[in-house]
């Protein structure tokens, strides 16, 4: 691996292997979901806490300020909206020269397997990861489900998520399910988890990430149930101790408790 993509992982991926990545490119499809109708207001107070934010180039240069970010996994793909017909019709809407100006650590793309749109996606998949090469910046595959949330299985995510590798993503993001040792063991690159729509304990999330990250994931792309949250620096606190720290649910919640209740 050459030098400028060794660097560009390094900072998104900690020492210890391990990361936590706060993405709030939601927008780009849903608009100003809740939580989210201010990026600014919202990623102020978590920023200290992330590795890195997952964003689209709108919302860096309007809510982000260049001496206070930290390293940027720029949301390239898009083109479908929640009012329209087919969420799965995404191209490539970023450049990767877009995407060096914007001093990116990485880029992220939707594929769409199993959708009508499945060819188009992982071909886009494939040209973005022919030019991330070129340039040395590592395409993180997202494995979209659009509305269909059933389809968060082991063996749908174990076949999107390999599909992605094959394509060449040096990062797969997906979701953390049954099972889901099926799905890393079948992924020979790294895979971080998403969170999916908001959980109804903060335990059942801490419990996922743990789980998720004893059975080989090396850590989140995680968004509403953090952004979400009533205590939203309580969570990702708590999900950065798992992570990092490698707390147990247990001590987890005691620590978003103890935020939450304005301790240190
Ligand atoms: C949305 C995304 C998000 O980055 C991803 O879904 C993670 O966010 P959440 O934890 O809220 O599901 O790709 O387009």
């Amino acid at each position: 691996m050459d030098w400028g993509m060794q660097n560009r992982l390094a900072q998104v991926i900690q020492a210890d292997g391990r990361c936590l990545w706060l993405p709030v490119d939601h927008g780009y499809f849903q608009g100003p979901v809740k939580g989210l109708e201010k990026p600014r207001r919202t990623l102020e107070p978590l920023l200290a806490y992330t590795d890195a934010i997952f964003v689209t180039r709108g919302v860096l240069r309007s809510a982000v300020e260049p001496d206070r970010a930290k390293p940027i996994i720029l949301r390239v793909s898009g083109g479908a909206s929640v009012s329209g017909k087919e969420l799965a019709h995404e191209g490539i809407t970023t450049s990767m020269e877009e995407a060096i100006r914007l001093n990116a650590c990485a880029v992220g793309l939707s594929i769409f397997v199993g959708t009508d749109y499945e060819h188009d996606s992982l071909l886009n998949l494939a040209r973005l990861v022919d030019e991330g090469e070129r340039y040395g910046i590592p395409v993180m595959a997202v494995t979209a489900v659009g509305r269909e949330l059933k389809k968060r299985d082991a063996r749908y995510l174990a076949l999107a998520c390999r599909i992605a590798a094959e394509m060449g993503a040096r990062v797969v993001k997906t979701y953390y399910c049954e099972r889901f040792e099926k799905v890393i063991q079948g992924c020979p690159v790294p895979i971080v988890m998403a969170g999916g729509p908001t959980a109804k304990t903060e335990h059942e999330v801490l419990q996922f990430v743990y789980d998720g990250i004893r059975k080989g994931a090396i850590g989140v792309n995680l968004g509403r149930n953090i952004w979400q949250s009533q205590h939203p620096v309580a969570m990702i606190r708590a999900i950065r101790a798992i992570i990092h720290e490698n707390a147990a649910p247990e001590e987890a919640q005691e620590i978003y408790e103890s935020v939450k209740s304005g301790g240190a």
